[in-house]
């Protein structure tokens, strides 16, 4: 029996709904498996732990992260109760900056059972590699003056080491893949950091000369990602860069609700995070209907990088079977509550195996 500790953060919001539907299917897979045990330890941190500890989480939660072999996460923010760039600074960046996960990887998928907004969509299956450490998201900078005169400086940080690991993971991705790379660009824009980027693209194409390359602005590839998603394989971008790709491979999918995505410590020195793409949705929160589906499939990344693929191929077999007949929460224009779709997926499980 493989015992693994994880960590739980449901966050804030439809993080408290979704995680527990998620923690309860990993439960069943894990029966299912007979060599796998989760020991889940759940932690309050959010807006909320905020508003009473004046902090999003202990001055030694890093540390206490540090202990477990994974870290499950909802979302953070609750911009009516705490600005977004101390409740998301305070916890999500931090745990993903200082336990060096420094690979955020998005996959997009044309699901069975799920209608994309693409009038004809194409069969596309495509992972977006973001670097998940620096570039535009730094906190170097500053303003300066006030009124009319005021100046605000904000910088970008790309340190070839960053630069180039994403790049190699990128590549190792495409090897398992169909063996096709697209970087996202803007050097006509952007005149230092970005011709650097295309470099290192370049220097690390060479190493891997079986895979195919192209180099895209970011511009004419978020439009790619809605004209021709079936073309692309393996794209790998900065942060900014990655953050908005796969909000639209998310938008075209059929939902930002569905959207999986894991923080990676390549080297396994520290845990990974595992976290849907969507937020709190503010919006929906607490109202039974927040679509679990993005965080159970973020629970298939956590079993694919502990190696247990035959499992995360399960789940999403779960997941698409539950679409396809019809158990859709209101994101998906279906009328399911995230209970409905949970026990679902459970069904489905316990039924085929
Ligand atoms: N990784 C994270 O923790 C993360 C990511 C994005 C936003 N946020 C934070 O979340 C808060 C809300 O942000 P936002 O409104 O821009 O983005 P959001 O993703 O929370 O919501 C955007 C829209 O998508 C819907 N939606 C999102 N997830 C859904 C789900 N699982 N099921 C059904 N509908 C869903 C919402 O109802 C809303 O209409 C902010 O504080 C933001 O900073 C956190």
């Amino acid at each position: 029996m493989e015992k693994y500790a994880i960590a739980a953060i449901p966050g804030d919001g439809i993080g408290n709904e979704v995680v527990p539907a998620a923690m309860r299917i990993l439960d069943v897979v894990a029966e299912i498996h007979g060599g796998i045990q989760w020991e889940w330890t759940s932690f309050p941190w959010s807006c909320q732990y905020y508003l009473q500890h004046g902090m999003m989480m202990p001055s030694e939660g890093i540390d206490i992260l540090r202990s477990f072999d994974q870290i499950f996460l909802g979302a953070v923010g609750m911009p009516n109760l705490v600005p977004d760039h101390i409740s998301l600074w305070g916890l999500l960046i931090r745990i993903r900056r200082e336990l060096e996960q420094s690979i955020n990887l998005r996959p997009a998928r044309l699901l069975k059972g799920l209608r994309s907004p693409l009038l004809h969509p194409a069969d596309f299956d495509l992972v977006v590699i973001r670097e998940n450490s620096e570039g535009e998201y730094t906190e170097i900078g500053g303003r300066m003056k006030k009124g009319e005169d005021e100046i605000v400086v904000q910088n970008a940080v790309f340190t070839r080491k960053a630069t180039e690991r994403a790049m190699r993971y990128a590549f190792e991705q495409a090897k398992k893949r169909r063996n096709q790379v697209t970087s996202a660009t803007k050097s006509n824009g952007i005149s230092h950091s970005m011709p650097f980027w295309d470099e290192v693209f370049r220097e690390v194409s060479t190493d891997y000369p079986q895979v195919t390359t192209s180099s895209q602005h970011i511009d004419a590839l978020t439009a790619f990602l809605i004209t021709r998603p079936h073309d692309l394989d393996v794209i790998v971008a900065s942060n900014l860069f990655g953050d908005i790709l796969t909000d639209v491979g998310a938008a075209i999918m059929g939902s930002i609700g569905i959207a999986p995505a894991a923080n990676l410590n390549v080297d396994r020195k520290y845990p990974s995070m595992f976290e849907p793409v969507h937020g709190s949705a503010p919006d929906i929160a607490g109202q039974g209907i927040a679509n679990p589906l993005g965080q159970i499939w973020t629970g298939k990344l956590m079993l694919d990088f502990l190696g247990y693929e035959e499992m995360g191929t399960l789940l999403l077999e779960a997941i698409e079977f539950t679409l396809q007949s019809g158990i859709k929460t209101p994101d998906l224009h279906g009328k399911a509550t995230t209970e409905e779709v949970t026990t679902a997926i459970i069904e489905y499980l316990q039924k085929t195996c």
